[in-house]
């Protein structure tokens, strides 16, 4: 007999079907009702055991978390509160979980506790929820390059290239520490280590997927990203995935049109084929924003908040608009940001992204056209001087989402910004090469997937939207 899903089950319409079902036990109760799930879906189903015509032993062995195999026939269920159940005729304990020792027991755990557990915390509702919503969107990301005509594009995780130019490499070497062989300087000498050279775990892909636009037109990477960043919040992780379309003869434009284009339709997708998850995690977000004070409650429910991102425009503002808003902000004046705004040029700190975003457009912002000074060299100049066709989009309740630009194109402007920013044109010959030959205005950007995560799901700390997270202090499993 083949092994049928608890979801194709629920789905079924053929009552007094012999069924085969495997999962693990969430409940038992009354030596008689399985509650079992197998992950295919949120839901549990209802397996009935004739504990009368079931040897003790076994019974004893139906705990919370053991895996079993349960052949039976599917019938409308007497009881309220599902559709069908499942008749027991044969019960097979695959692998028993001692009930004193398993963790995960059939009440509110806290996010803490599962975060210790992260190993068995996909057994409960919020973690399987999360990490079915987590998947759909990555197929959704999928999905949505490849059907607009964008090619994947696996660009490496080792490089010798700082991409962003903020030092927050972790660095890749074979040397033994305290054995590392020096130069004539004293200076540790990586012409002699593995790759000959300096070499770090990649910050973004983005440089080499300049590359392949410059060729394949339309391209996207989709994979592990590391920042040596000591940022403990809830929004920062050491290993995250990035999603970095990049795409030739695009301005800043079109590129702040594919970003928002981009982000609707994979939040659609959720909406459309994550229903039972999102009431789910709707609900639990209910549940956890009843013990907030009033004013920190959120207006919207998660669908609702999912949906009015879909149906409105991105507000898009410049960094100077920006500013004045900002700097004539009740907060400012108040003194309540910890970095108060003052001048034109000062980087935008997260409380500044959340007013704009939360308090004052109330909806997605992008903010364009920063100060060159905060942003990184590969961004195109404005004919001002000094700023840059930089692009952030901003969400409620995450801050910065997004963030991209259009390319530098002119080779001798892009020379210009490495050497005041004492880049090595060296290190750079081949990135420099797609500006000599055939060089095009092009432009991309990068969203950070867990925060896209956070954001769909409605959890409230990015550690709990990727199965296994790296923080400072942390890389447990
Ligand atoms: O703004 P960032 O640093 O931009 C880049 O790396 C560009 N090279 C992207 C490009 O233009 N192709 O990072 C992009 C996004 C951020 O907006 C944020 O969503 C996410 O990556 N991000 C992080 N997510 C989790 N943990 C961290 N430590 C993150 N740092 C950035
Ligand atoms: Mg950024």
């Amino acid at each position: 007999m083949t092994t049928s899903s608890v979801k194709e089950l629920l789905n079924s319409e053929k009552f007094l079907q012999e069924v085969c079902v495997k999962g693990w036990v969430r409940t038992f109760r009354s030596n008689r009702f399985i509650a079992l799930n197998d992950g295919s879906t949120i839901k549990n189903i209802q397996c009935v055991v004739d504990f009368e015509n079931t040897d003790e032993a076994l019974l004893k062995r139906i705990t919370t978390g053991a895996a079993v195999a349960i052949k039976g026939t599917l019938v409308e269920s007497q009881g309220k509160g599902q559709s069908v159940e499942v008749q027991v005729n044969n019960l097979e304990i695959l692998g028993d979980s001692n009930p004193d020792e398993y963790p995960i027991q059939p009440k509110r755990h806290s996010l803490e506790f599962l975060r210790e557990n992260a190993h068995l915390r996909v057994r409960t509702n919020t973690f399987s929820a999360v990490m079915r919503v987590r998947s759909a969107l990555s197929f959704a990301v999928h999905q949505y390059f490849q059907q607009n005509g964008f090619y994947y594009v696996n660009t490496p995780i080792i490089t010798g290239s700082d991409a962003e130019g903020a030092g927050e490499m972790f660095k890749v070497t074979n040397f033994e520490p305290n054995k590392a062989p020096l130069n004539e300087e004293g200076e540790v000498d990586y012409s002699q280590d593995f790759f000959g050279k300096q070499t770090n775990l990649t910050v973004s892909g983005q440089l080499e997927a300049e590359t392949y636009a410059m060729g394949l037109g339309k391209v996207y990477t989709f994979g592990p990203t590391f920042r040596a960043e000591n940022s403990n919040t809830t929004r920062h992780l050491a290993e995250f995935w990035m999603i970095e379309p990049e795409v030739a003869f695009y301005d800043l434009d079109a590129n702040m049109d594919l970003s928002e284009d981009f982000i609707k339709y994979v939040l659609q997708y959720v909406l459309d084929n994550c229903k039972d998850d999102l009431e789910f995690l709707e609900n639990r977000l209910l549940q956890e924003e009843k013990t907030k004070p009033q004013a920190e409650r959120s207006e919207m429910s998660l669908i609702e908040k999912l949906k009015f991102v879909v149906d409105n425009n991105f507000k898009r503002v410049s960094y100077t608009e920006a500013i004045d808003i900002l700097r004539n902000s009740k907060p400012n004046k108040k003194k309540k940001f910890q970095f108060p705004i003052n001048e034109w040029g000062a980087d935008l700190q997260s409380e500044h992204e959340r007013y704009l975003v939360e308090k004052h457009f109330k909806c997605p912002v992008i903010l364009f056209d920063y100060p060159a000074k905060i942003k990184a060299f590969y961004m195109r100049l404005n004919d001002d001087g000094k700023t840059v066709r930089a692009m952030d989009v901003l969400f409620p309740g995450i801050g910065e989402m997004v963030g991209g630009a259009q390319r530098e194109e002119r080779l001798d402007v892009l020379k210009e910004k490495m050497a005041a920013l004492d880049i090595p044109e060296e290190e750079l010959w081949w990135y420099l090469d797609t500006r000599k030959f055939g060089t095009a205005v092009h432009s991309g950007f990068g969203l950070g997937f867990e925060r896209l995560v956070l954001f769909t799901t409605g959890m409230s700390n990015i550690r709990d939207v990727i199965p296994f997270p790296r923080t400072p202090q942390n890389a447990e499993f």
